[in-house]
Parts: structure tokens; C-alpha cells; sequence
């Protein structure tokens, strides 16, 4: 049986989504894969630290956050170590990058990320931050060390997006990927319909998890551009940055503008697009009006959805979760396998 012993940076909603599947699903992986993947190191910068070589209880630890809001009490015979030494000292196979995300520097992050690839780590991630911003970086590493970058749960968590347009649609001519890239918006859009104010349907946004630490980040459409980002260059071979998306968020939408879309059969969406004409690439996120009857208006909730358009098999849409700390650790779950499938079919580690 193959055995990866891992360590989370970061364990909040994601981090323990990510820990609760693998808690529930360790014997069916087991089973199916012939992999075990076994924690045995975790470093938040808030809720504290611990590790155990041998593996940490799973359990307890869930346990504990939840009980506790942190790790101070949770049994390890190691205990404080920041995230760099964790990655350096763990004697692990694989890092999982869940702390917070920063989309102006890809900070700390990204010093994280470099470290554990730079120890021929793999890196299996959400974090948009240092994927919008530094991802060539990032894979020059991990070519150079012979690691794995595992990125899918960074757009619309565990629906597999980056897998379908990188892997699957990449032959078949993409020219233009689109949608609701951004779950927190649709909720609250969906909630303003139904007659909660802006800031309410916020608030249920941030207890559900969905939304960012800083949920400017969500409102300002800077989240979905930070996607649309990571969309243009790791699908279609670009090389834009936030400061090329043209970007304008829902802070400005109130009440009465949502319901008088209604009244004209029109439902307002936050889009993200990106488009290649030409030799140049467009990027942008804005609220846009669309008809009842188009099939992006039934989207609702934290629900996203993209299409690409291509040139051999026209549009090919995919809707599903885009937040969420199941929905996103189970992003992790899906990259750690491909990750142990691939190495198993070549016959490494
Ligand atoms: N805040 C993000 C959203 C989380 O609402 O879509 C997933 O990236």
C-alpha cells in the first residue's frame, strides 16, 4: 500500500473539510487506490500547531477545533512549529496549502509552496493567491524537483474545472471559458431576490463558509478575477495578471436594481470571461443582466458554472459546487489521487 504522510498549512473550513473526508474515507481509498494518506502535521497561525510522525488522531483534532476553536489542546508530542518548519522538519511526502489566500502578493503562500517543492514536496492547493500570481514560478520548481502541483480546488472547488478544460477539452479548440465563478456573489444575488437586504445575505454567506476571510475579495469581484486569471493562463496558455482583468464587482447593485431585473424576466449574474481574439487575450468580471430563460439564471445559491467555448465541440458547460469546505477539500482529495494514480501508473513516488 502506498503511504503519504501529509502536512495541512492552515486549518480552517478547507483544512477541515479536507481532514473530515479523508476521516470518513480512508478504508474506501484504501480499498480502491491502495493509498493511505495520513496527517501528520498541521500549522495554523492561529489555532496552532502539532505533529505526531507516527500520524495525528484525525478525530481528536477535528474534535478540538471544533470544541475549542484551536489545536493547543489537542495531544502531539510536537507542538508550535511555524509552517516552514513544518514542511522542512515533518518528513512529509506532500503538502497541503490551505492557509488563508492573498491575491495582492501570494503571500505567505508562496514561500510555502516554494519551500515544499524545492524539497521535492508535492503541493496540493486552493489557495488562488500564488496560482494567479506566480504559478510559472511555482511549476519551474516542480519540474526542476520531480513534484507534483495539485491546483484544481483554486476554481469552483471540487467541481473539476481546471481538470475538464486542461485535460479534456484542451484538443478541442478552447476560444472562450465563461460563468459564475464566484459562489458567494450568486448566493447573496439570489438572497437580495428573495428579499434579504446585502448585508444579511452576506452574513449567511460568511457563517456557511462560502465567503473569503475578507469578503471584499467576493463583493469586489476580485475572487472570480483572481479565477478568471488562473483560467486564462493554465487553460488556455496565457500569461495575464489581476491588472489586466477588467473588474467591477455587486457592491453597487442594491435592492431595487435586483428586483427590477425581475420585473423584466432578467436575473442579474456576476460573469467572469476570458476570450482569446485574435492574438490577444480579454479578461473580465462584471455584473451582467440575463434573461430568465438562459441557462446561467437557474444557477443560484453558491452553485457555479462555466462554459467553454470551443471550436470542435461548441459550448461544453459545467455546473456544480464552488465553495464550500467539503466541496473544496474534496478538491484536495481528487488532486491527491490523480497525484498517487499518476506516480502508481509510472511506477515512482
Ligand atoms: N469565496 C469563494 C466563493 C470561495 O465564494 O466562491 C471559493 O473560491
Amino acid at each position: 500500500m502506498a503511504l503519504y504522510r501529509l502536512a495541512l498549512i492552515g486549518f480552517g473550513n478547507v483544512g477541515q473539510g479536507f481532514a473530515q473526508i479523508l476521516l470518513d474515507r480512508s478504508g474506501e481509498f484504501a480499498a480502491r487506490w491502495d493509498v493511505q494518506f495520513q496527517i501528520v502535521a498541521v500549522s495554523d497561525i492561529l489555532k496552532g500547531s502539532v505533529c505526531d510522525p507516527h500520524g495525528l488522531d484525525v478525530a481528536e483534532l477535528l474534535h478540538t477545533v471544533r470544541l475549542e476553536g484551536n489545536l493547543h489542546r489537542a495531544p502531539a508530542p510536537y507542538r508550535g512549529w511555524d509552517a516552514l518548519r513544518t514542511i522542512e522538519d515533518a518528513h512529509v511526502d506532500a503538502v497541503i496549502e490551505v492557509s488563508y489566500t492573498d491575491l495582492r502578493t501570494g503571500e505567505p503562500a508562496f514561500t510555502y509552496m516554494k519551500r515544499a517543492l524545492e524539497l521535492g514536496k508535492h503541493v496540493v492547493t486552493s489557495n488562488k493567491g500564488p496560482i494567479a500570481l506566480h504559478y510559472p514560478k511555482l511549476a519551474a520548481i516542480a519540474r526542476r524537483t520531480g513534484a507534483a502541483i495539485g491546483v484544481e480546488g483554486t476554481v469552483m472547488s471540487g467541481t473539476p474545472t481546471l481538470r475538464l478544460g486542461r485535460d479534456l477539452l484542451v484538443a478541442a479548440g478552447i476560444r472562450r471559458i465563461q460563468g459564475i465563478l464566484n459562489g458567494t456573489t450568486n448566493f447573496i444575488l439570489g438572497q437580495m431576490e428573495k428579499g434579504a437586504s446585502y448585508k444579511d445575505a452576506l452574513s449567511t454567506a460568511q457563517e456557511a463558509g462560502y465567503a473569503e476571510a475578507d469578503p471584499t475579495a467576493d463583493v469586489e469581484g476580485i475572487d472570480a478575477a483572481g479565477k478568471v486569471v488562473i483560467l486564462a493562463n493554465l487553460v488556455l496558455g496565457a500569461s495575464v495578471t489581476l491588472a489586466d482583468v477588467q473588474r467591477e464587482g455587486i457592491s453597487g447593485l442594491t435592492s431595487t436594481d435586483v428586483h427590477a431585473a425581475l420585473a423584466a424576466d432578467e436575473r442579474w449574474k456576476l460573469i467572469g470571461r476570458v476570450e482569446r481574439t485574435g492574438g490577444s487575450i480579454q479578461a473580465s468580471v462584471k455584473p451582467i443582466r440575463i434573461p430568465l430563460s438562459h441557462p446561467l439564471a437557474t444557477v443560484s445559491g453558491p452553485t457555479n458554472a462555466v462554459t467553454f467555448t470551443t471550436d470542435l465541440l461548441g459550448d461544453v458547460t459545467l455546473v456544480g459546487p464552488g465553495a464550500g469546505r467539503t466541496e473544496t477539500g474534496y478538491a484536495l482529495v481528487s488532486d491527491l489521487l490523480a497525484i498517487h494514480r499518476e506516480r502508481a501508473r509510472m511506477g515512482v513516488r
